[in-house]
């Protein structure tokens, strides 16, 4: 099937930029921290090199990268969280250019960043091979591309599943799981990029208890806030206890709090 022919991808980015301005996805962000610390870890940026956050949210990423005195570009199409980033930076005193953008059709020159980094983010655009393609127009020859992306198994896969059964995706989309995949991965990157290497890695979500982490996910996370909208009282009370049992599936505490067991998959790849 062509996904180019059937979707209109205009239509759907406007819907979902619509739920993920839902709620306030940085009170989410917080248990990203671990993960993009351990992309730019690996990807090991050095002073003075140009860094690219895509879908950056409220900046996490893009921010551990300023603190290496790298020249940081974050965007996001959600202008409110691009607010909180730059309102972050300033917080700490850090240097970080953080733009409204669209990651299908970024606002760049081709080979302006020496690397890009995307957490949880590119891999929701609807136009999977444009924004793959968009992300390695903007690297340069020589450059590196590092993604921390969730897998199908596991919390992540888990819970997006989950979040679909009460919101279903429009037809013809491809799953952001795709970016998980190694299949996926060698479709959307293998022909403008040599050695693209993955490694499952696990980062763990702090919460008070199981409840809290639902309640933080019923009250914050744009995809789930607008799952529960949509649903009826019943499928909404249906949606909470699976969540509930998602979460607990991945809890490795025993002590009435929650300590999340988070799967997910770090790739780096070099553009050729
Ligand atoms: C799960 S959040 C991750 C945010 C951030 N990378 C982090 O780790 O905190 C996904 C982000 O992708 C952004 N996003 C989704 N599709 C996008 C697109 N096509 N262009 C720009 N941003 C997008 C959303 O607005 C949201 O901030």
């Amino acid at each position: 099937m062509s996904h180019k022919e059937s979707v209109d991808y205009r239509a759907v980015t406007a819907r979902q930029k619509e739920v993920w301005a839902t709620g306030d996805f940085h009170e989410i962000a917080r248990q990203n921290v671990v993960m993009a610390e351990a992309l730019c870890a690996t990807l090991d940026p050095h002073a003075g090199e140009r860094v690219l956050d895509i879908a950056c949210g409220s900046g996490t990423a893009a921010l551990v990268a300023a603190r290496r005195y790298c020249e940081v570009t974050g965007i996001d199409y959600v202008p409110a969280l691009i607010e909180r980033a730059r309102q972050r930076a300033v917080a700490e005193g850090l240097d970080a250019d953080f733009q409204v953008a669209d990651a299908q059709a970024l606002p760049f020159a081709d080979a302006s960043f020496d690397v890009i980094l995307s957490v949880y983010g590119v891999q929701f655009a609807p136009d999977q091979q444009r924004a793959a393609a968009e992300m390695l127009r903007v690297c340069r020859p020589g450059g590196r591309v590092g993604l921390a992306t969730p897998i199908p198994s596991g919390w992540s896969g888990d819970f997006f599943a989950t979040n679909a059964t009460y919101m279903p995706p429009p037809p013809g989309i491809q799953p952001p799981l795709r970016w998980g995949t190694d299949a996926g991965l060698d479709e959307l990157l293998a022909a403008g990029t040599s050695a693209v290497v993955s490694e499952e890695r696990t980062a763990l979500q702090y919460y008070r208890s199981v409840e809290h982490a639902v309640g933080v996910f019923l009250n914050y996370f744009g995809p789930a806030i607008r799952a529960a909208t949509a649903s009826t009282e019943d499928a909404r009370e249906r949606f909470q206890h699976d969540l509930h049992a998602v979460f607990s599936r991945y809890n490795r505490a025993t002590d009435g709090t929650a300590v999340i067991e988070n799967r997910y998959l770090l790739t780096v790849a070099t553009r050729v």
